[in-house]
């Protein structure tokens, strides 16, 4: 479990001296007030109503990147089709990626294959307890280590990523770029003192049915999630439905929208692809990414980025399967990753014959390709093609 910090420069301290600090100080109602908020006003989740770490883990590793609503039914899923740790370790990585297509970051899924092998050699397929042994897993960073021994076990671990960033900045007025180091580690100590100040709590429901809560540090670290995600939003944020605005000094000083200082956005770079829907007799061209990169194991149509050399989509085909052929213009997905702005140009395209194709791509028919993993966009294709919908 990690040490809370030792003396303590962020001590908890009546409301007279609180102005006095120079460093913010923890008001003593402020964590009695996110357990009571969070008692009545926790969202009903379906991890919520578990202790099962595997569970919990599965939920947490889902969240990372992609909104809940997303998450609840690929969630469902996941639990019904691998409901453990062993089960995940010996499914094929086809099956994973597919339960996982459409969430993005496959490394998410290929971490949780490995974590879950190494669960299973190293700890006889028994999720571990100790958070350092919960921090050693592949994909397992602090922010994961902390909910999972906090939700599940009720450990003092504390938590801090975007929601809890935004709620601790602006409560203690930390105008600080978060992600400088510094200021990255104050704001995880004030995340501590948050977690341990919460653990004596003994009257602390452990039902707030249909919701099974392992005890007050996980309340502590889910109130302060639930409120960075339903009230404290980065826009329009609920400031009086908050239940610790008296305590917000952002809120009394009128510094709301100005916190957190994330400093300048990267800059959003375009990138455009010619993409091909390449038909023969029914049957469809589509070649699966290749190990080491990008979606790597994930399939796709065939494509290519367009760059100043090559220009119209006719050359483009030529130049990917060295065939002439009609390209009519069937849609346009666009999609962000990271900071890239993707636009895919996609054209139909009917050859006349099953030309061997260059490798590693292949002729399916249309029934085939819905097994398959797709990449998001090309999955995107792939429904318009079923719905027999050209429309941009
Ligand atoms: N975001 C990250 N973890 C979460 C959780 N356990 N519940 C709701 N939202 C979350």
């Amino acid at each position: 479990m990690p040490r809370p910090p030792a003396s303590s420069k962020l001590k908890v301290q009546s409301s007279k001296s609180r102005r006095a600090a120079t460093r913010p100080a923890i008001p003593r109602s402020l964590v009695p007030a996110l357990l009571d908020w969070f008692a009545t006003a926790a969202r009903d989740l379906p991890w919520r109503r578990t202790l099962d770490p595997y569970a919990i883990w599965v939920s947490e590793i889902m969240l990372q990147q992609t909104q809940v609503k997303t998450v609840i039914p690929y969630w469902e899923r996941w639990m019904r089709e691998l409901p453990d740790v062993t089960a995940l370790a010996a499914a094929p990585e086809q099956r994973l990626l597919k339960l996982w297509e459409g969430l993005g970051y496959y490394t998410r899924v290929r971490n949780l294959q490995k974590a879950a092998q190494h669960i299973v050699a190293t700890h006889a397929g028994q999720f571990p307890r100790a958070f350092e042994a919960v921090l050693a897993l592949p994909g397992v960073g602090r922010y994961t280590a902390g909910a999972i021994s906090s939700i599940a076990f009720n450990q003092p671990a504390p938590i801090l990523d975007g929601n809890v960033i935004r709620v601790l900045t602006r409560n203690f007025a930390i105008g600080e770029n978060p992600r400088d180091k510094a200021t990255n580690e104050h704001l995880w100590q004030l995340a501590t003192h948050l977690v341990v100040a919460a653990a004596p709590v003994t009257h602390y429901a452990l039902r707030i049915t249909p919701l099974i809560i392992s005890g007050p540090c996980s309340a502590l670290n889910q109130s302060l999630m639930e409120l960075g995600a339903t009230v404290c939003t980065p826009q329009n944020p609920q400031c009086l439905l908050c239940p610790v605005r008296t305590h917000c000094v952002a809120h009394r000083e009128g510094r709301v929208d100005e916190l957190p200082n994330l400093g300048p956005r990267a800059t959003a770079t375009s990138r455009e692809f010619h993409t091909f829907v390449v038909e023969h007799d029914g049957k469809f061209l589509v070649t699966q990414r290749p190990a080491g990169v990008v979606n790597a194991g994930l399939w796709e149509f065939p494509n290519l980025e367009i760059t100043g050399q090559c220009g119209t989509p006719a050359a483009s085909l030529k130049q990917l399967l060295q065939v002439t052929a009609r390209c009519e213009p069937l849609c346009a997905i666009r999609h962000s990753i990271t900071r890239y702005r993707i636009t895919q140009h996609v054209f139909r395209v009917r050859v006349a014959g099953l030309m061997r194709p260059p490798s590693p791509l292949r002729w399916l028919a249309p029934g085939e390709l819905p097994h398959l993993p797709f990449t998001s966009a090309h999955g995107r294709i792939l429904r318009r093609l079923q719905r027999g919908s050209a429309g941009a």
